[in-house]
């Protein structure tokens, strides 16, 4: 199945992004979970990986997998596969496909399922969410964890159109992500702040949520649940200044390589852009959205 679309090679920026700064996500999560966390009352704002993994719980549970049996399960822009480890530990039946643009990601994510003995459970591949190399009605979920930002365009219309093909009628759909709230242009600084944003992260832009929202009911969602949760992704933010400071640290130790190179500068930059980006309620925010293919 580690099928390599030709449609990737337009990716070049993604992927030199995360080839060159992957392994920095070790100083944000040890798992390697590649996004922000989910506060839940009564948790400790200070446990940043378990608000983390919450985001892992949060995004399952919307999908009702306990409906099926072996549900086959997919990982929409997976990294490292830090979401389907979580889940493939929780529930030991189910099987996850992950794919990313990334070739890093499919080797080491791999790598890393076959250390935590899952390898029967997760397969990694190379493969693009807009144009999958799979089946039509082939799995029971899929969900995207800040990946679907990656899309084309402010509706992500073509990512939507692949997670409707492949659902089957039934199957529940999850995705986790930082969306803008309109498209209209963003006020002086704000504007330099997203695009520097957007120009670290390697993005072109993020999806407007009613743009986002709309191109689902129009390819035939239903049930479709938009939850506003950027006050629950709030205390993960308030880790990133500290994340800075660690990461440099560590760079400071590190004595082969004098320079850092731009893609690992701008790793540890882009979260300090998101993080004023957060703090304009009126433009952004971060968003669950789930929903369901219907069955007729
Ligand atoms: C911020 S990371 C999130 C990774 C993972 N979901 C997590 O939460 O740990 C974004 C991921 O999306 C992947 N990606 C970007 N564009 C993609 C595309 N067109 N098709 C598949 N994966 C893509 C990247 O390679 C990367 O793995």
């Amino acid at each position: 199945m580690n099928t390599i679309k030709s449609r990737a090679t337009t990716h070049k920026n993604v992927i030199d992004y995360y080839e060159k700064a992957g392994l920095d996500y070790e100083v944000w999560s040890p798992n390697f979970n590649m996004h922000f966390g989910y506060y839940k009352w009564g948790m400790n704002p200070f446990n940043l990986e378990k608000m983390l993994n919450q985001m892992n719980e949060e995004v399952i549970n919307r999908l009702f997998l306990e409906e099926y049996i072996d549900p086959l399960v997919l990982d929409l822009g997976c990294g490292v596969g830090a979401t389907a480890r979580y889940l493939a530990k929780r529930n030991f039946e189910a099987t996850v496909y992950g794919v990313t643009v990334t070739p890093w990601q499919v080797v080491f994510g791999n790598r890393l399922n076959h250390n935590a003995f899952l390898a029967n459970q997760i397969d990694i591949c190379l493969a693009d969410f807009n144009d999958l190399p799979l089946a039509t009605e082939c799995s029971d979920g899929a969900y995207a964890v800040e990946s679907a930002c990656y899309g084309n365009g402010p509706a992500k219309k073509e990512f939507v159109n692949e997670l409707y093909r492949t659902l089957k009628p039934g199957a529940r759909f999850v995705v986790a992500d930082g969306f803008r709230k309109h498209s209209n242009r963003l006020p002086g600084i704000l504007d330099t702040i997203y695009k520097r944003n957007m120009k670290y992260w390697a993005l072109t832009e993020l999806a407007d949520i009613q743009l986002f929202k709309k191109e689902l009911e129009n390819v035939g969602f239903k049930n479709i649940v938009v939850e506003d949760i950027s006050w629950k992704v709030a205390p993960s933010f308030v880790h990133i200044p500290k994340t800075v400071i660690k990461f440099l640290w560590k760079r400071c130790l590190e004595k082969d390589e004098k320079t850092l190179v731009t893609e690992r500068k701008n790793n540890a930059l882009a979260p300090l852009y998101g993080m004023l980006m957060g703090l304009a309620r009126k433009h952004f925010g971060y968003y669950l959205i789930s929903g369901e293919k219907p069955t007729c």
